[in-house]
């Protein structure tokens, strides 16, 4: 048989692919030396490979079963209480009942997007906002609604407006999705007021926020501290925030392990949504995360990736600098992976990528996070994998890639 469509449901053919999954299958098919600054994944070379080693070969060693055996859906206990440290840390005072682990927090968001958002509602997002998000809302079948965004993170005029205009017209809307520290794509840190001010909104408006969380232990000291990453969830009194955070970008994506603090109410429903989903979580990989936090070894990671990005960030910036002058633009990162970059007028996304590709460099299109059309000005530049010589070579491909003239 080779067409199946007839098979397939009214969700199964509608599904959204994350258009950076996509660029992969594309990244994928090309031969040659390619540089990529699309991809958001952390350096390998950074994983405490010693450590890990070390700890999974204990807990192989055959002398425990349950190490290999199914687990709670929720995940590992052990594992939870350490999370609730972690939390604390953040300024997050959490029980067990109001945490869960996820495999990844792309599963903390398709949850969300089962339990909470029903066909034909509108979810308000940021212009422009995380591609993973808006694949599992869109999955579930919502309109997005995009809100501006200023240097300090989301204009809260425009969200206001938007939340009402939207309800005026009969929308149910309920959810605000963010991700306040070091912005994917736009690295931009959401100030401090507008923390307070959300909240404060959220409770006023009857809303909930998803506050989703991969890179606030990733603040570059020069420019970031811990206390502007403060969550929003920290000072949550009224029960408004569902907060998602992971281990992928600080000890490594490949053991998926994240998880979700919400009010327990939420946790119960994400748990039973989560039960038909995988019924577990990998146990194994759990326990070595465990390991990793009870050993130290999360503490460090942190304390040396905060180095390692700052000083990818500060080599892509003057080497940007260096190949463009003014002609890009950006609001520099003070943490995280991204940089944001504003092209010079008559250059447009897609286009580009086309004649970057050929000079072997990747980006991703700024229109692929946005969801109001607009984005084709930008381009996403990741700059956590390339090493500094990488991330030289990769610029002179792009501005080589911009020249002679303009593509559009
Ligand atoms: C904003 C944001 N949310 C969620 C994720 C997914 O992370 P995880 O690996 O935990 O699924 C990412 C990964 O890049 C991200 O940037």
């Amino acid at each position: 048989m080779n067409s199946y469509d007839s098979f397939l449901s009214p969700l199964g053919r509608s599904l959204h692919e994350s258009v950076l999954r996509k660029m992969g299958q594309v990244i994928a098919s090309r031969s040659g030396d390619l540089i990529s600054f699309a991809a958001g994944y952390p350096d390998p070379a950074g994983f405490p490979w010693e450590e890990f080693r070390a700890i999974a070969s204990e807990l192989l060693s055959g002398k425990d079963g349950s190490v290999l055996q199914y687990g709670p859906t929720r995940g590992y206990r052990p594992l939870i209480e350490s999370i609730l440290g972690v939390l604390e840390k953040r300024g997050i005072k959490a029980d067990l009942t109001e945490v869960m682990t996820t495999s990844g927090s792309q599963q903390g968001l398709d949850l969300t997007a089962r339990v909470l958002i029903a066909p034909g509602d509108v979810v308000l997002v940021e212009v422009p906002t995380y591609t993973g998000a808006i694949a599992a809302f869109r999955n579930a079948q919502c309109r997005l609604v995009g809100v501006r965004q200023d240097a300090d993170g989301i204009n809260l005029e425009d969200l206001d407006a938007s939340c009402m205009r939207e309800r005026k017209a009969g929308s149910r809307v309920n959810l605000l999705y963010l991700v306040p520290n070091f912005q994917n794509p736009a690295g931009i840190l959401l100030s401090l007021e507008k923390r307070q001010r959300l909240l404060e909104w959220a409770e006023r408006r009857n809303m909930l926020i998803v506050e989703d969380d991969p890179y606030g232990e990733l603040y570059f000291e020069d420019v970031a501290t811990a206390a502007e990453t403060r969550p929003l969830k920290a000072d949550d009194r009224h029960g408004r925030v569902i907060y998602l955070s992971t281990f992928s970008k600080t000890l490594a994506p490949g053991f998926r392990v994240a998880w979700v603090a919400a009010p327990a109410p939420i946790v119960e429903r994400f748990d039973t949504a989560k039960q038909s989903m995988d019924l577990m979580c990998g146990i194994l990989d759990q326990r070595v995360v465990h390991q990793s936090i009870a050993r130290g070894v999360l503490d460090r990671q942190a304390a040396a990736l905060r180095k390692l990005y700052r000083d990818r960030r500060d080599v892509m910036e003057q080497t940007l600098r260096d190949q463009f002058g003014d002609r890009l633009s950006w609001i520099k990162p003070k943490g995280g992976f991204f940089l944001w970059a504003q092209l010079p007028d008559g250059f447009e996304d897609i286009a580009l990528l086309e004649k970057a590709m050929e000079q072997g460099v990747l980006f991703v299109i700024g229109s692929a996070f946005c969801v109001d059309g607009s984005g084709h000005g930008r381009v996403r530049l990741s700059f956590s994998w390339p090493a500094p010589d990488r991330i030289r070579e990769g610029a002179a491909r792009l501005a080589r890639a911009m020249m002679p003239t303009p593509v559009a």
